[in-house]
């Protein structure tokens, strides 16, 4: 079969307000300015930049660093990612769906709670990643030019600027050693297999943003194996990232192709609650080329066919109930269905956990989040007796007052992101089961570890 290489899915992740958006508007913005018309491709939820858009306004920096044709990755696939359950739900078997990750920080104030979580996520999920450090802008002094590599930038400034900014660095790295991670200015990094790079950036200034590209390429060839990155020419594999009803369309999903292609017409396998789903393929959604993009009514148009590396929105009867975080593969030859079907089954089933060991409930809305959940709690050497997407129901309170028996600190269910039905919720306390529900996976963790410690003495 013919191979061809993909872009790397890179992620970005961060505390709220870090400028995550503004930081891939300004890498399309400063691209947009220096590539061939059509270069930059929107996708459903992520933005394909080419390398050689990248080389054209990176250039100067580019050849300091000697790396002008050196780069193998055709470019980069950029995912911003609204939450922690996003990333959750970029799953794939044996890991995840992002090859990279970039965790945003604001240089002005350091790792904050919800960087301290997407951390833990990207590294639970063994994803290599690096460190932006924004706003570098609103360092005192700081003298700004639009769009220069930080690495000119840096030598042109007073040198209060320059001391500001290494001691708000410093600061980062030493929390960042907090969480057994070793990292610098990325122009100082020695050994980038044992040190995670620091690249300031403004996502206000373009500051920055050259090296951050630059870096991303390095890591990437660096540390993404090349044969993850290499699509075969075959049906599309994907996961869905979300399921919505959209008018005039119906059940919508969209879903990150990363490997094959998917075209209209097709049949796709994927997962709900209950098991596989089969769905036949009736239209394939892309927004606009930016340049053809003119009123927000008419951002999206019909496309044959897409390839990996890609984010698509399918279109299909049958998608109703499909859960995000399920696989979901195109099947070309239809005596391959049962077979395809077998292996989703074996891929959710593999995620849910039923046990009769002691250990908590777990429950969680998505595949994605489950899987997340339960990696974290393992981390954390709490056992997990039964999980399962979807509300808590009565047998899972059963359930907990049997782990109960073993050990009262197992008499709970952790509910991440689900309603609990207010009858469950009746049971559970009639029966002393303690429900811990949010949104936040290491408040729900906080908050259980607190209350074992209560019911143990
Ligand atoms: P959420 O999606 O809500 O988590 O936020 P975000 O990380 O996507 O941040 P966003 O890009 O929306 O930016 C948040 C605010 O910070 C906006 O008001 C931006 O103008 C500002 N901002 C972002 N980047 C920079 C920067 O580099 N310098 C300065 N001065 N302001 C910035
Ligand atoms: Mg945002």
């Amino acid at each position: 079969m013919a191979m061809s290489v993909r872009s790397p899915f890179v992620v970005v992740m961060g505390h709220v307000d870090v400028g995550k958006t503004l930081l891939l508007d300004k890498i399309r913005g400063t691209s947009v300015a220096y590539r061939e018309p059509g270069m930059i491709t929107q996708h459903i939820g992520m933005s394909l930049v080419p390398w050689p858009a990248v080389e054209r306004f990176a250039g100067p920096l580019v050849d300091r660093l000697k790396l002008r044709g050196r780069i193998w990755v055709p470019g980069f696939l950029f995912i911003d990612t609204p939450g922690h359950a996003a990333f959750s739900n970029l799953r794939k078997r044996g890991g995840s769906v992002a090859d990279l990750a970039v965790l945003v920080v604001d240089i002005t104030s350091g790792l904050e709670d919800q960087g301290a979580e997407s951390l833990k996520l990207i590294q639970s999920r063994g994803v290599p990643f690096v460190i932006a450090a924004n706003k570098l802008d609103r360092i005192y002094g700081w003298r700004s030019v639009e769009n220069r590599p930080f690495l000119f930038a840096v030598e042109e400034q007073e040198w209060h600027a320059v001391a500001t900014l290494e001691e708000r660095i410093g600061k980062l790295i030493d929390e960042l050693s907090r969480f057994g991670i070793e990292a610098d200015r990325y122009d100082r990094v020695r050994d980038f297999s044992r040190q995670v790079p620091i690249v300031p950036t403004s996502a206000v200034t373009g500051e920055g943003i050259a090296d951050l590209l630059v870096v991303l390429a390095g890591v990437s060839q660096r540390f993404i194996p090349r044969e993850r990155l290499q699509v075969a020419d075959g049906p599309a594999r994907g996961v869905v990232m979300e399921v919505k009803e959209e008018k005039g369309l119906g059940v919508v999903a969209d879903a990150i192709i990363y490997d094959g292609r998917i075209r209209k017409g097709d049949v796709v396998v994927t997962a709900g609650l209950d098991g596989p789903r089969e769905a036949r393929v009736r239209m394939l959604v892309m927004p606009k080329p930016l340049e053809e993009m003119r009123d927000p009514e008419d951002r999206y148009m019909a496309v044959e066919e897409v390839r990996a590396a890609a984010g698509v929105r399918i279109v299909a009867d049958g998608l109703e109930g499909v859960v995000a975080g399920a696989p979901i593969y195109a099947v070309w030859d239809p005596q391959a269905i049962p077979h395809v079907q077998k292996q989703i089954k074996e891929e959710i089933a593999e995620i849910k956990i039923e046990s009769d060991r002691e250990g908590v409930i777990v429950r969680a809305d998505t595949f994605g989040t489950l899987e997340s959940t339960i990696l974290f709690l393992r981390q954390q050497g709490v056992p997990v007796r039964k999980a399962d997407v979807g509300p808590p129901t009565h047998k899972d309170v059963v359930e907990a007052v049997l782990s109960r028996r073993r050990n009262p600190a197992f008499g709970v269910i952790l509910a991440f992101n689900v309603k609990v039905p207010p009858d469950v919720e009746k049971e559970a306390a009639s029966s002393g089961v303690k429900i811990i529900k949010g949104e936040i996976l290491y408040r729900i963790f906080d908050e259980y570890i607190k209350w074992s410690h209560e019911v143990k003495t």
